[in-house]
């Protein structure tokens, strides 16, 4: 009895080990997640399934928790994608960021039309009570606002701040706190890399909120950075993690522009590492989230004209160069291999 139970320890210990999760290594490092975005759509591909399975703790759905796809018409809730993700999450024993609740787009228009205060709080409450109820204990963090800053830090003149000011943010976050306690209440923007107006205006916001005692947990940074352009994110992040709230990287990818060659690769491998490392180093930082799996199925190609190549494992799913500079900042002692990821999958041709 006491020899098989010590030889299963083993065998355990000796599993995880070889699998190599990712999820483990940021684990070990007393962080929460390094998780990957999906939806119903994605994981349609057993590589999407098996990756998030043999290498990721936690899963974001992409897409499917957004109120044009939750709520596509007023009064009108659709789950189905939503739910596989969850499903397939709960199954997997993959922890869920929830993405994300009040946010100005992928919004319907019928809440864009909305004029009226009452009725958009209203609107508004039953949009999120609707939403988390039906995951309450599910959500380990939930994207509860998301980008109300424009780049010059004023507020982004969504129907929602244009009705409700800045409080929408305080109503957003004490409906969530009421629905589903157990969950981390996340505001959440792109573009807090670097110094300016837009990082201090949150910085400042997050100081204002704490000060009203609005229920909010954390700050995720998305973190949807530029090959080479990666050098001023931990500093950045240190910041907001000076206001006492967690943080997190939610989003993360780090775009190529085209042609892909074997030195951008390489680039991008010491760039994962350099961001990754900035939130293992911060206390307050408690994952890491990439914005898909596989460079394939990556918002990247379609949104930034010329840029390709995002993520940790390439168009056929195989590792990238990329992948050992996640796992050196994770401290694990692997053998990066220059040649790696090189000649596969056809990153140097579909740059369009
Ligand atoms: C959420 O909905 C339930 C059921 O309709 C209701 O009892 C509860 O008061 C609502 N909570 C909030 C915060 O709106």
């Amino acid at each position: 009895m006491k020899f098989s139970t010590t030889l299963s320890a083993f065998v355990l210990a000796f599993a995880s080990f070889a699998q190599a999760q990712l999820g483990d290594k940021i684990a070990a490092k007393g962080k929460a997640n390094f998780g990957a975005a999906a939806d119903a759509n994605t994981l349609q591909n057993a590589n999407v399934q098996r990756l998030l399975q043999e290498e990721f703790s936690s899963v974001t759905p992409e897409n499917s928790m957004k109120w044009e796809v939750i709520q596509p018409s007023l009064g009108t809730f659709n789950f189905q994608q939503s739910d596989a993700l969850v499903d397939f999450a709960v199954e997997n024993g993959l922890d869920i960021r929830g993405h994300t609740l009040v946010w100005h787009s992928q919004l319907p228009a019928y809440v864009d039309a909305i004029i009226d205060k009452d009725q958009l709080l209203a609107l508004m409450e039953n949009h999120i009570n609707t939403t988390m109820s039906r995951y309450q204990g599910k959500i380990f963090q939930w994207d509860v606002v998301n980008e109300v800053f424009e780049e010059d830090g004023s507020f982004r003149n969504s129907v929602f701040f244009r009705l409700l000011g800045e409080e929408f943010i305080d109503t957003a976050f004490n409906i969530a706190a009421s629905v589903d306690p157990s969950s981390k209440l996340y505001i959440n923007d792109f573009n807090l890399d670097g110094p300016g107006p837009k990082i201090d205006a949150m910085i400042g916001l997050l100081g204002r909120l704490q000060t009203r005692g609005v229920p909010i947990d954390g700050v995720g940074s998305q973190a949807h950075l530029i090959l080479g352009q990666v050098g001023s994110v931990g500093a950045q992040l240190a910041r907001l993690a000076e206001t006492g709230l967690e943080v997190a990287i939610t989003e993360l990818d780090i775009r190529i522009e085209a042609p892909v060659d074997q030195a951008k690769l390489i680039q991008q491998q010491q760039d994962y590492q350099t961001v990754v490392g900035d939130c293992i180093g911060i206390a307050a930082c408690v994952g890491v989230t990439v914005w898909g799996v596989g460079d394939k199925d990556s918002w990247v190609d379609a949104t930034f004209a010329g840029f390709d190549s995002p993520l940790l494992f390439d168009d056929g799913f195989v590792k990238k160069p990329a992948y050992a500079g996640v796992e050196a900042a994770l401290g694990a002692s692997v053998v990066v291999n220059p040649g790696s990821g090189q000649g596969n999958g056809g990153d140097g041709g579909n740059g369009c």
